[in-house]
């Protein structure tokens, strides 16, 4: 899709990670696995994990705070925040409400839950830019904020071992001078939901002694399977923001994609014909942190200098539902 007017930009990022580093010589201690083939199968050498008191409300609103005060914005100047989140702090209410709390973000401001698990991120970023277009809102929070170790469930080896806990945010504001989201390129497949679920805990089956003993609430995924669809998905949706931006191949400065898994980053980037050089990757040290793995990775891109003003910057995410997407960006 072709971008509306104004542009919307990224103008400050903000993260925030648990000190805690589970390592895989850790995960060889809890179920039948090894440091050797978590490493050459998914790429992730540790993750981090929050403690007890540390919800994602509190690392929502640290990556928050950070990124308000990169962008010189006050939390009360905020018109929106939106926060994506597989692991809210309870079902009521939003944690979007609770962050507006924490970081005393004003009572003119709204604030809401989005849904679109590891690829909320994206989903985010594109409704902001829909409420900057409109003339609704003019300074919107983003956080992604994710304890993913509440949900998975530490005997299942196929799954335990790629999740971690963090939080990522950004500030979006109006853009004047051509920088901002250039194309963006959102989908979803419902008949592919049963690969990755939580079955218990909803309205259809609520929680009892068996569902929480026979584990029904934790993550269940369909590993090979959702890799597939991660690749083509996420490949076809670069190419077609990147042919949407006006950009060749070569023009793209970086790519920070969802980081699942470094087989699924390289054949990802091998399509969208992105060399690994130019691909930002932070697998290795905190797995799959659901949607805060993009604005994590911006974060740390700008931090260290590979994400400047005029870069193009691409990103690319898919998740359960299945949901996926693209969105090309000049910083
Ligand atoms: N340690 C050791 N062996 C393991 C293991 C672990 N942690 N997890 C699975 N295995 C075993 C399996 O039991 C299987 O053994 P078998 O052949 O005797 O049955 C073998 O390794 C191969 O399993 P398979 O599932 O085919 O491995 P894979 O190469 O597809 O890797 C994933 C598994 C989960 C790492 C990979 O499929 C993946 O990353 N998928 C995408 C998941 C994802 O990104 N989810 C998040 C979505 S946002």
């Amino acid at each position: 899709m072709s971008p509306p007017q104004p542009l919307a930009r990224i103008t400050g990022t903000g993260r925030y990670l648990p000190d805690r580093v589970l390592t895989n010589a850790d995960l060889e201690r809890m179920v039948d696995t090894s440091d050797a083939w978590i490493r050459e199968r998914t790429g992730i050498h540790e993750r981090r994990i929050a403690d007890d008191e540390t919800d994602a409300t509190v690392m929502g609103a640290r990556a928050a705070e950070a990124a308000l005060e990169k962008a010189g914005v006050r939390a009360r100047e905020l018109d929106a925040i939106i926060v994506t989140t597989a692991t809210p702090d309870r079902f009521l209410p939003i944690t979007s409400c609770e962050i507006q709390a924490a970081i005393g973000a004003s009572r003119r401001c709204f604030a809401f839950d989005l849904q679109a698990a590891c690829t909320g991120f994206l989903y985010a970023l594109t409704m902001a830019e829909g409420q900057i277009a409109a003339g609704r809102a003019e300074k919107i929070l983003i956080v992604s904020t994710e304890k993913m170790s509440t949900i998975v469930d530490w005997d299942d080896r196929a799954t335990c071992i790629l999740f971690g806990d963090g939080a990522g945010a950004v500030v979006v504001e109006p853009s004047a001078n051509g920088e901002g989201i250039l194309s963006s390129h959102h989908r979803s497949d419902g008949d592919l939901a049963e690969l990755i679920r939580r079955q218990a805990g909803g309205a259809r089956l609520p929680l009892t002694p068996e569902r929480l003993r026979d584990r029904e609430h934790m993550v269940q995924m369909a590993g090979p399977a959702v890799f597939k669809s991660a690749v083509r998905a996420m490949s076809r949706a670069s190419l077609r923001v990147v042919r949407a931006a006006g950009w060749s191949a070569g023009e793209i400065d970086i790519l920070v994609p969802h980081q699942a898994n470094a087989r699924i980053i390289e054949s990802t980037a091998r399509y969208a014909r992105v060399p690994m050089e130019r691909v930002f990757v932070n697998l290795h040290r905190y797995g799959n942190i659901s949607s805060a793995t993009i604005p994590v990775g911006l974060d740390e891109a700008v931090e260290d200098g590979r994400i400047r003003p005029g870069t193009n910057l691409l990103m690319t995410a898919f998740g359960a539902g299945l949901t996926w997407g693209a969105v090309a960006m000049r910083w």
